[in-house]
Protein backbone atom coordinates (compact mmCIF):
# COMPACT_ATOMS: atom_id res chain seq x y z
CA UNK A 1 0.00 0.00 0.00
CA UNK A 2 2.59 2.30 0.96
CA UNK A 3 4.33 1.26 -1.63
CA UNK A 4 2.20 2.10 -4.03
CA UNK A 5 1.40 5.26 -2.99
CA UNK A 6 5.25 5.95 -3.40
CA UNK A 7 5.38 4.74 -6.94
CA UNK A 8 2.21 7.17 -7.00
CA UNK A 9 4.17 10.20 -5.94
CA UNK A 10 7.16 9.76 -7.88
CA UNK A 11 4.81 9.10 -11.05
CA UNK A 12 3.24 12.58 -10.67
CA UNK A 13 6.27 13.91 -10.21
CA UNK A 14 8.32 12.80 -13.55
CA UNK A 15 4.69 13.49 -15.23
CA UNK A 16 5.11 16.89 -13.69
CA UNK A 17 8.71 16.69 -14.95
CA UNK A 18 8.44 15.75 -18.41
CA UNK A 19 4.41 17.46 -19.00
CA UNK A 20 3.78 20.97 -20.65
CA UNK A 21 7.13 22.27 -21.78
CA UNK A 22 5.73 22.79 -25.08
CA UNK A 23 2.53 24.84 -23.82
CA UNK A 24 3.42 28.42 -23.68
CA UNK A 25 0.25 29.92 -21.47
CA UNK A 26 0.99 32.81 -19.65
CA UNK A 27 -0.25 32.33 -16.11
CA UNK A 28 -1.12 36.39 -15.87
CA UNK A 29 1.37 37.66 -13.81
CA UNK A 30 4.40 36.69 -14.04
CA UNK A 31 5.64 33.26 -12.00
CA UNK A 32 6.39 30.22 -13.54
CA UNK A 33 3.17 29.12 -14.97
CA UNK A 34 1.76 26.08 -13.60
CA UNK A 35 -0.01 22.91 -14.89
CA UNK A 36 -3.54 23.28 -13.92
CA UNK A 37 -3.82 19.35 -15.11
CA UNK A 38 -1.06 18.10 -13.14
CA UNK A 39 -3.38 20.76 -9.95
CA UNK A 40 -6.47 18.97 -10.90
CA UNK A 41 -4.80 15.74 -10.14
CA UNK A 42 -3.54 16.70 -7.18
CA UNK A 43 -6.44 18.32 -5.97
CA UNK A 44 -8.24 15.08 -6.13
CA UNK A 45 -6.01 12.91 -4.18
CA UNK A 46 -7.12 11.93 -0.80
CA UNK A 47 -3.85 12.33 0.62
CA UNK A 48 -1.01 14.48 0.03
CA UNK A 49 1.83 13.37 1.65
CA UNK A 50 0.52 12.80 4.83
CA UNK A 51 -2.52 15.41 5.00
CA UNK A 52 -5.73 14.67 3.75
CA UNK A 53 -5.99 16.23 0.19
CA UNK A 54 -8.10 19.49 -0.75
CA UNK A 55 -11.05 17.33 -2.64
CA UNK A 56 -11.76 16.11 1.39
CA UNK A 57 -12.28 19.46 2.73
CA UNK A 58 -13.47 21.78 -0.40
CA UNK A 59 -15.97 20.12 -2.54
CA UNK A 60 -16.19 21.46 -6.34
CA UNK A 61 -20.19 21.56 -6.30
CA UNK A 62 -21.31 25.35 -5.65
CA UNK A 63 -22.36 25.98 -2.33
CA UNK A 64 -21.47 22.68 -0.82
CA UNK A 65 -19.62 23.19 2.48
CA UNK A 66 -17.08 20.16 3.41
CA UNK A 67 -14.75 21.61 6.04
CA UNK A 68 -13.55 24.01 3.80
CA UNK A 69 -15.35 26.22 1.42
CA UNK A 70 -16.56 25.16 -2.17
CA UNK A 71 -14.05 25.97 -4.47
CA UNK A 72 -16.51 25.73 -7.58
CA UNK A 73 -16.01 29.66 -9.08
CA UNK A 74 -12.81 30.33 -6.98
CA UNK A 75 -11.13 31.97 -10.16
CA UNK A 76 -13.90 34.53 -10.55
CA UNK A 77 -14.00 35.39 -6.85
CA UNK A 78 -10.45 35.62 -5.93
CA UNK A 79 -9.18 38.58 -7.28
CA UNK A 80 -11.65 40.44 -5.46
CA UNK A 81 -11.01 39.28 -2.38
CA UNK A 82 -7.98 41.17 -0.74
CA UNK A 83 -7.27 44.62 -2.32
CA UNK A 84 -4.21 44.59 -4.30
CA UNK A 85 -4.15 40.95 -5.00
CA UNK A 86 -4.94 39.26 -8.27
CA UNK A 87 -6.65 36.22 -8.20
CA UNK A 88 -3.47 34.48 -8.61
CA UNK A 89 -1.78 35.64 -6.14
CA UNK A 90 -4.69 35.45 -3.09
CA UNK A 91 -5.33 31.63 -4.12
CA UNK A 92 -1.28 30.71 -4.40
CA UNK A 93 -1.37 32.34 -0.55
CA UNK A 94 -4.47 30.87 0.28
CA UNK A 95 -2.93 27.38 -0.04
CA UNK A 96 1.09 28.33 1.35
CA UNK A 97 -0.23 30.42 4.20
CA UNK A 98 -3.78 29.54 4.76
CA UNK A 99 -4.49 31.89 7.85
CA UNK A 100 -2.99 34.94 5.88
CA UNK A 101 -6.76 35.64 5.24
CA UNK A 102 -9.46 33.63 6.29
CA UNK A 103 -12.42 33.08 3.84
CA UNK A 104 -15.89 34.48 4.81
CA UNK A 105 -17.47 32.47 7.63
CA UNK A 106 -14.67 30.39 8.56
CA UNK A 107 -12.03 30.24 11.64
CA UNK A 108 -8.11 30.10 11.56
CA UNK A 109 -6.59 27.14 11.67
CA UNK A 110 -9.00 24.93 10.01
CA UNK A 111 -7.29 24.05 6.86
CA UNK A 112 -4.09 22.56 7.40
CA UNK A 113 -1.11 23.68 5.50
CA UNK A 114 -0.49 20.79 3.02
CA UNK A 115 3.39 19.92 2.57
CA UNK A 116 3.78 20.63 -1.58
CA UNK A 117 6.70 21.57 -3.58
CA UNK A 118 6.69 24.93 -5.39
CA UNK A 119 6.15 23.27 -8.40
CA UNK A 120 3.00 21.90 -6.76
CA UNK A 121 1.42 24.93 -5.78
CA UNK A 122 2.00 26.47 -8.68
CA UNK A 123 0.21 23.69 -10.37
CA UNK A 124 -2.80 24.31 -7.89
CA UNK A 125 -3.05 27.28 -8.66
CA UNK A 126 -3.25 27.19 -12.31
CA UNK A 127 -6.11 24.17 -11.52
CA UNK A 128 -8.17 26.75 -9.46
CA UNK A 129 -7.69 29.41 -11.84
CA UNK A 130 -10.18 27.65 -14.31
CA UNK A 131 -12.26 27.32 -11.81
CA UNK A 132 -14.77 30.37 -13.39
C1 LIG B 1 -8.38 20.04 6.65
C2 LIG B 1 -9.25 20.67 5.68
C3 LIG B 1 -8.63 21.38 4.52
C4 LIG B 1 -7.71 20.89 3.61
C5 LIG B 1 -7.02 19.53 3.61
C6 LIG B 1 -7.53 21.93 2.62
N1 LIG B 1 -8.30 23.02 2.92
FE1 LIG B 1 -8.39 24.74 1.86
N2 LIG B 1 -9.56 25.58 3.32
C7 LIG B 1 -10.05 24.91 4.43
C8 LIG B 1 -10.83 25.86 5.23
C9 LIG B 1 -11.55 25.53 6.54
C10 LIG B 1 -10.80 27.10 4.57
C11 LIG B 1 -11.45 28.41 5.01
C12 LIG B 1 -10.61 29.10 6.06
C13 LIG B 1 -9.39 29.77 5.48
O1 LIG B 1 -9.54 30.58 4.55
O2 LIG B 1 -8.27 29.46 5.94
C14 LIG B 1 -9.98 26.90 3.36
C15 LIG B 1 -9.70 27.88 2.41
C16 LIG B 1 -9.14 27.62 1.16
C17 LIG B 1 -9.07 28.59 0.08
C18 LIG B 1 -9.64 30.00 0.11
C19 LIG B 1 -11.11 29.89 -0.28
C20 LIG B 1 -11.83 31.21 -0.36
O3 LIG B 1 -13.06 31.16 -0.61
O4 LIG B 1 -11.25 32.26 -0.19
C21 LIG B 1 -8.44 27.96 -0.97
C22 LIG B 1 -8.16 28.54 -2.33
C23 LIG B 1 -8.11 26.61 -0.53
N3 LIG B 1 -8.55 26.45 0.77
C24 LIG B 1 -7.44 25.68 -1.30
C25 LIG B 1 -7.02 24.43 -0.83
C26 LIG B 1 -6.16 23.54 -1.58
C27 LIG B 1 -5.67 23.77 -3.00
C28 LIG B 1 -5.92 22.45 -0.79
C29 LIG B 1 -5.04 21.24 -1.05
C30 LIG B 1 -3.63 21.53 -1.20
C31 LIG B 1 -6.66 22.68 0.47
N4 LIG B 1 -7.29 23.89 0.38
C32 LIG B 1 -6.69 21.79 1.53
C33 LIG B 1 -9.86 23.59 4.72
C34 LIG B 1 -8.97 22.73 4.08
Amino acid sequence: MRKALFTLVILALLAAACGGSGASQPAGSGKAAGDANAGKELFARPVLGTSPGCITCHSLEPGKTLVGPSLAGIAGQAGNTVAGQSAEQYLRQSITEPDAHVAKGFQKGLMLKVQLTDAQVSDLTAYLLTLK
